[in-house]
């Protein structure tokens, strides 16, 4: 053959291969919308519409079967913290599938000591909260087993009546009937109801619509005032109940997939202390919040502090970047002096709670894997300095009209898109528009979906910490021209 023929031969070969590739995409597209329910998806007689389908990842990156590459803007669901394509994770959950795939934690194996030894030290670099962890496979088991323990310790401790437990309007706990109940999202919960009793709600803190100094929508900043009227709330509650009723208070430190909330600097800390007087253990869900998502190792400290045993949560649970979503693994970390109301000889004095797969070896060895890659890449301080970069960056968005606020902590952001700045009426009409243009460009942002009526209308970002300064510029040029364009 000549050197024509050969090329001849060649794109024929190419154009077969895409046309195989090309039919195989179709078949899996077909069977998808026969065999996959998709999560929270929509559809009809003439059935869902197509997902995308995702091949591969690399760094912030994804590309679907059709070969389009679109920056991952939400990690997933908001758990890709270290980036995809790390080998390094995968071999350590290979060489421990190997080396002894499963064991469950009714026994024990290195992995699941060695993550808890690394959990600790993450929680409390100084060393002095000691936490024993429990292992589950998800977010919503992770605040499950955290509403177990929280009400056993009280009946340990001989307060029987502390089974009651409060948390806020807008932020999401899980999807079970004890984690969704705590969920203050009702359109999340609509249907499904009635869920598991003794789950009151208080308001959460709005910093942009704040109902105690107007807000950023009136130009200014919530203060101590503000951070102490919001917690007030859930003292209130607390005291109407009695407190001899109440076991635990459940926040996330930063609102998230609610609609990326971020409170007034003091508030947490004032919950803290509402929690101590009234003998309330405080639950914090560092589902998202937790490694490295807001600049710290976990969202607590950045208003609890580092190294404050008296001012720690008394439970953290933890689930998505604890393994950058690479595998399935959650954690409830618990205080050793609630670990140790768990001592007796009685019949009922033990935890009587197994998850199967809880704690899997290779999970945890993967686990601990990824913490190492982000100590090593000092990911959690990387997230702050890309966050603040990135809020420089697209700070002058928010002078567009129908941008009501732009707020972040580390490198979690929430746009909350509006009809104009006079009414701050929430538009899902600019949210949708400004998703769908983002997305055409190569940007996957994300939003809150079926939270609360009406305030479905934030724009959430939330991409891998490790993501390289081009990808930075692409996420804030990307979103500058495309509000522009709204
Ligand atoms: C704050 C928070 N808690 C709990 C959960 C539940 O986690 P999972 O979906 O892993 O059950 C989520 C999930 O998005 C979450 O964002």
């Amino acid at each position: 053959m000549d050197t024509r023929q050969t090329e001849e031969a060649t794109t024929q070969e190419h154009g077969q291969h895409n046309n195989q590739h090309n039919q195989h995409n179709q078949e899996l597209a077909e069977k998808d919308r026969r065999y996959v329910w998709h999560a929270m998806a929509r559809h009809t007689e003439d059935g869902p519409p197509a997902p995308m389908m995702v091949e591969s990842g690399q760094g912030a990156w994804v590309t679907d079967t059709a070969g389009n590459r679109y920056l991952d803007g939400m990690s997933g669901l908001w758990c890709v913290n270290a980036g995809y394509g790390r080998e390094e994770l995968a071999k350590a959950a290979y060489d421990q599938l190997v080396k002894l795939p499963y064991y469950p934690l009714t026994g024990s194996h290195e992995p699941a000591v060695e993550l808890g030894e690394k959990l600790n030290r993450w929680l409390d670099p100084s060393g002095q909260s000691e936490y024993v962890i429990f292992y589950s496979n998800s977010g919503s088991e992770a605040n499950e087993t955290a509403f177990k323990i929280a009400r056993q310790y009280h009946e340990q401790n001989g307060q029987t009546d502390r089974w009651k437990f409060v948390s806020r309007y807008r932020a999401y706990h899980g999807n079970g009937f004890g984690s969704l109940a705590a969920t203050g999202q009702a359109q999340r919960k609509y249907r499904y109801e009635p869920l598991a009793p003794g789950f009151l709600h208080v308001q959460p803190p709005d910093t942009y619509r704040c109902e105690y100094c107007g807000g950023r929508a009136a130009g200014n900043e919530c203060g101590k005032d503000c951070a102490v009227r919001y917690a007030r709330q859930i003292e209130r509650v607390i005291l109407y109940e009695l407190p001899e009723t109440v076991a635990a208070v459940i926040m996330e430190p930063i609102i998230t997939g609610g609609g990326v909330i971020t409170p007034p600097q003091d508030y947490m800390a004032e919950v803290r202390r509402i929690c101590d007087e009234t003998g309330v253990l405080l639950i914090s869900d560092e589902v998202i919040c937790g490694f490295g998502r807001t600049g710290e190792n976990f969202g607590f400290q950045n208003y609890l502090g580092s190294g404050n045993k008296e001012n720690a949560p008394d439970i953290v649970t933890m689930a998505k970047g604890i393994t950058s979503g690479y595998l399935p693994l959650s954690a409830t970390a618990v205080k050793r002096e609630i670990y140790e109301a768990f001592a007796g000889t009685g019949l009922y004095d033990n935890l009587r709670h197994v998850n199967t797969f809880g704690g899997n070896p290779a999970a945890c060895a993967l686990a601990v894997k990824n913490l190492e890659v982000m100590e090593k890449e000092e990911l959690p301080k990387r997230s702050k300095e890309m966050g603040e970069k990135l809020y420089e960056e697209l700070e002058e968005i928010k002078d567009h009209p129908n941008v009501g606020d732009l707020r972040h902590r580390g490198l979690l952001f929430g746009i909350e898109m509006v009809e104009d700045k006079q009414s701050g009426a929430p538009s899902q009409e600019k949210t949708a528009a400004l998703l769908a243009a983002c997305k055409k460009r190569g940007l996957i942002a994300g939003k809150n979906g079926d939270t609360v009526a009406g305030y479905n209308n934030i724009v959430a970002l939330s991409p891998p910490l490790s993501l390289t300064g081009e990808d930075l510029e692409f996420i804030s040029g990307t979103l500058k021209e495309t509000v522009a364009d709204l």
